[in-house]
């Protein structure tokens, strides 16, 4: 795919990687991803936005060929599938200036190699005139890094948002139009990168609020040119709200502990609570974290393994503590060969999340009569809570 125009003056210069399948050796990329490099030629001076993944990194080269000048260097995340590639660029274009927020200095000195020199901090709203064209540099710490900054081309009306709005999809389509496929990747990604500083984001979203702009330009997924549907669905991702669902992630060895998941999927849907169940073995932790994204409960299911929770669900109680949902409750409910510590070490993994803990229901061996009455009066206690919920939202 070649360079390509957005409007006069301003190109992508992106890589679409369709084959990548997963991120920071964690999140799975079911559609591949794109790293989005944007060139901005102003009358005067040229600024190149960003650069790609290192593995990339030919493929930039290539697409620059019939640049002879590149003026600043602009890197608005210091991670390196934006990064790895800006020390390419400043040996190919030795009068470059790497722009980048205060705190990015120091970090593209330390992951990259960069020679301190090469580097030229910008201020919080600091603009910088390419002739016909101006850039406003605006601080976004936290999407997804503290260094992360956004940049507002003013006269062409597009902000160019790096990591913020992305969406790991690998596409031919230059724009998202209203497909409701890529905002369904940018919850995921939202859900994924960003869930974990939703507080600090509700404060960038005001100030991203308050520039006028007609694109989105991400460097990940296409350019949203209808950005309110993008803008909206992150609003409510970082709002208080919580929905009516249950996300009841589990494992399962000899059928105990499934027994009492299914029992308690009904119990509650039979209450009119939602629920999506993620069985362990199999699932896509992105989808997992998607449902985590407005749940307002969740039930833990797990047999017991020498004591403790079974190893899948340890690191899904983790994930999920580290990535900080808004969920208001939390359960756990499994079985057990003779005996257990498992709620107790799964109750020390999750400091992080202020949600009430609501019922244990554990049993030892295939669930009865009792620990069926028991998982009834949890789904009471659920529907009496989220019931309790939507009308404090009313
Ligand atoms: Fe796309 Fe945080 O890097």
């Amino acid at each position: 795919m070649k360079p390509r125009p957005i409007c006069d003056g301003v190109q992508w210069m992106g890589v679409v990687d369709w084959s990548r399948r997963l991120f920071d050796s964690l999140i799975p990329l079911p559609d591949g991803t794109s790293y989005n490099a944007y060139l901005v030629q102003g009358s005067d001076k040229t600024a190149l936005l960003d650069t790609v993944d290192p593995a990339a990194k030919d493929v930039l080269m290539r697409r620059l060929a019939d640049i002879d000048r590149i003026d600043y260097l602009i890197s608005h995340h210091a991670e390196q599938d934006h990064s790895g590639t800006i020390p390419f660029i400043l040996e190919k274009y030795d009068q470059a200036v790497l722009l980048c927020s205060s705190k990015a200095a120091s970090m593209l000195v330390d992951h990259l190699g960069i020679a301190s020199e090469r580097i030229k901090t910008v201020e919080d709203g600091e603009t910088l005139s390419l002739g016909n064209k101006t850039l406003r540099f605006v601080y976004t710490p936290w999407v997804h890094w503290p260094e992360t900054m956004v940049t507002h081309l003013i006269e062409d009306r597009i902000l160019f948002s790096c990591d913020f709005f992305g969406s790991h999809v690998a596409t031919s389509d230059l724009y998202a139009g209203s497909d409701p496929y890529v905002l369904e990747a940018a919850k995921r990604y939202y859900a994924e990168i960003m869930m974990p500083f939703r507080k600090m984001i509700q404060n960038n979203l005001k100030k991203v609020r308050a520039l006028e702009f007609d694109l989105i330009a991400p460097s990940h997924g296409p350019i949203y040119d209808q950005p309110e549907g993008i803008l909206a669905a992150y609003e409510d991702w970082v709002s208080d709200r919580v929905s009516n669902l249950v996300v009841l992630p589990y494992i399962s060895m000899h059928g105990s502990t499934e027994a009492m998941v299914n029992y308690l999927v009904e119990a509650l849907a039979e209450r009119g609570v939602r629920v999506q169940k993620f069985d362990l073995t199999s699932t896509d932790i992105g989808k997992l974290a998607m449902a985590l994204v407005d749940a307002a409960t969740i039930v833990i299911g797990t047999p017991t393994v020498h004591v403790g929770p079974h190893p899948n669900v340890f690191f899904a109680t983790n994930l999920a503590n580290t990535l900080r949902p808004k969920l208001r409750y939390i359960a756990i409910i499994g079985s057990y060969g003779w005996g257990t510590k498992a709620a107790e070490q799964l109750a020390g993994l999750i400091p992080n999340l202020k949600a009430e803990v609501l019922d244990t229901v554990l049993c030892k061996g295939f669930p009865g009569a009792e620990a069926f009455s028991a998982l009834d009066a949890l789904a009471d206690t659920i529907r009496e809570k989220h019931t309790s919920i939507e009308a404090t939202a009313a």
